[in-house]
């Protein structure tokens, strides 16, 4: 396998440029002119090579492109860089873009994707019958291969099992300068407040962001990681976090991120009302690709009980299909709902939800 890291090339500049650049809305069409043929009429022989742009960072790729190689006999070329610099990159490529296959962790870069021509779809009888119908684009442009659920962390030093169940709570007057959260730059929040629009509409969730931020233990620093080690640290007494980063600290080398752990609890939140706000890793077919069968054999590979059983076992991620779960922490957590949300909504309230963040100051 093969390795670049594109945020050694990519100013930041780009970042932001990229950002203001890409209107999602994956509702919209996209545009017919750049699609390129169904995988399924593209010829049959490939050179054994697969070129992945991946958002994803994660020990449990590698064993996978490894396990996928092995198989298989195709190689696999790893672009690592943020999702809104590879979607970028794939756009000023154009034709000559080498992506086969975009890999992000976040349903609403993929509708983004989608609906600036970028990907292709892929007809698979095999994924549609492996991915739950909320978890894929409804045309088969991308696909959910991993589940992971944004919950609540608690001190359990400060904090009653009970104490807190939803989302509504961490805006509430009671948990005032006691929430921990990354900034509403992160793609997380992002998509959760987009789902929040979409099953609330803006009003609720305009009044929702504003109680959380007013609510805030400090200001936003660092990831999801940063937020469980703070409470450890008694710098606040919830944090919204996505579950996976638990697991990982469970199991870190790091003694200091086990023992924050150990100081810790989750709550699934809204399991009375809507469900726990989950979103996808993923992935689309790019359009352009020059291997885009090779592309779907790796798809259906991932979304196969033997690759989605190592998810849960090294990244902590829910597999697509929770009777493939056999982590013991998943188990001790128990089985939670999901929100029941299609994640191709994401992309369409993603404005509304950027303007919320916005104004917020998050
Ligand atoms: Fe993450």
């Amino acid at each position: 396998m093969m390795r670049t890291n594109l945020n050694r090339i990519f100013p930041r500049l780009l970042l932001l440029t990229a950002a203001l650049l890409l209107a999602p809305s994956c509702g919209k069409k996209p545009d017919p002119s750049a699609a390129a043929p169904d995988s399924s009429t593209a010829p049959r022989q490939e050179e054994p090579v697969l070129n992945l742009y991946t958002h994803r960072h994660y020990e449990s790729d590698d064993q996978l492109f490894d396990a996928f190689t092995k198989q298989t006999g195709i190689a696999i070329q790893v672009t690592s860089a943020s999702a809104d610099q590879l979607i970028s990159r794939i756009k000023g490529e154009g034709e000559d873009c080498p992506a086969d296959l975009l890999v992000t962790v976040d349903a609403g870069r993929l509708c983004r994707a989608r609906d600036l021509g970028l990907l292709r779809p892929v007809d698979s009888p095999a994924l549609l019958a492996a991915i739950p119908p909320a978890l894929r684009d409804p045309a088969g442009y991308w696909f959910g291969f991993t589940v992971r659920a944004r919950v609540i962390a608690y001190a359990t030093a400060r904090v009653q099992p009970g104490q807190i169940k939803t989302y509504a709570d961490l805006a509430a007057p009671q948990w005032k300068g006691r929430v921990l959260v990354r900034s509403g730059d992160s793609l997380y929040n992002q998509s959760l407040v987009a789902a929040m629009v979409a099953n609330e509409g803006p009003e609720k969730t305009t009044a929702w962001v504003q109680g959380l931020t007013q609510n805030l233990a400090r200001k936003p620093l660092g990831g999801d990681r940063d937020q469980i080690m703070a409470l450890a640290q008694g710098l606040g007494d919830v944090a919204l976090v996505n579950s996976y980063y638990l697991g990982q600290m469970a199991q870190s080398k790091d003694p200091a991120e086990r023992a924050a752990f150990a100081q810790v609890a989750l709550v699934f939140p809204d399991q009375d009302g809507r469900g726990t706000h989950i979103n996808i890793s993923g992935a689309g077919v790019a359009t352009h690709a020059k291997h885009p069968d090779n592309a779907r054999k790796f798809l259906e590979f991932l979304a196969s009980p033997a690759a989605q059983q190592v998810f849960p076992a090294t990244s902590f991620e829910y597999p697509i299909n929770p009777t493939f779960d056999t982590s013991p922490l998943h188990r001790a957590w128990g089985p939670y709902r999901p929100d029941s949300l299609n994640l191709s909504k994401l992309g369409e309230n993603y404005p509304a939800a950027m303007a919320i963040i916005e104004a917020s100051g998050w």
